[in-house]
């Protein structure tokens, strides 16, 4: 018999101090360059401005992270990063980071949601267009790296 799709029980919860070590260890393992540094998380997780999101599923404590910005007096709220454990993608987890993102921002009186993408990553595009995310400009050579970024913003009705 299949095990239940993790999608199925996929919980968003806010981030904790005893979240830290995952966060790091996460960004590490996924970017190579612009990364969140732990003092960054740390700062994060005690801010007004920012809200930093982990997923669950089942017996698995921590399967991926959403971290978002606010700005004071401004509607817009800015999803900087997002990622899944590599062992647990396709699964629909980074998903429901999106849809909890969403709720987050909406629950905060915010009236719309951004993020820039690499250009050149195809799977994070689709994701969000399929949730509802709609291009609206780009930058050349926005990462550290060079890679250009395609900006995002999905409407928050
Ligand atoms: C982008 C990312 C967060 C998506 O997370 P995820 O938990 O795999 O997301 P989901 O399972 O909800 O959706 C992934 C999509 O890839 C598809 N997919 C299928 N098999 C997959 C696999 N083995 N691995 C990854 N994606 C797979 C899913 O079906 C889904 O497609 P859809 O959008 O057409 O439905 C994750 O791939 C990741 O952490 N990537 C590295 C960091 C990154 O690029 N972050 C985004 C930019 S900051």
């Amino acid at each position: 018999m299949h095990p239940p799709p993790v999608s199925a029980s996929v919980r968003v919860r806010r981030a904790e101090s005893s979240d830290l070590d995952d966060l790091v260890a996460l960004e590490e393992r996924t970017f190579d360059s612009d990364r969140l540094s732990r003092a960054q998380y740390r700062r994060h997780l005690d801010s007004d401005s920012a809200q930093v999101l982990v997923a669950s599923a089942n017996h698995r404590n921590f399967l991926g992270t959403a971290v978002l910005f606010f700005r004071k007096g401004s509607g817009v709220a800015r999803l900087y990063s997002l990622a899944t454990q590599p062992e647990a993608r396709g699964k629909g987890v980074g998903s429901a980071l999106l849809e909890a993102s969403a709720h987050t921002a909406r629950r905060r009186g915010c009236r719309a949601l951004r993020l820039e993408v690499r250009a050149d990553n195809a799977l994070a595009i689709s994701l969000y267009e399929r949730l509802g995310f709609r291009r609206i400009g780009g930058y050349a050579r926005y990462y550290q790296d060079g890679a250009d970024a395609w900006r995002y913003e999905k409407a928050l009705a």
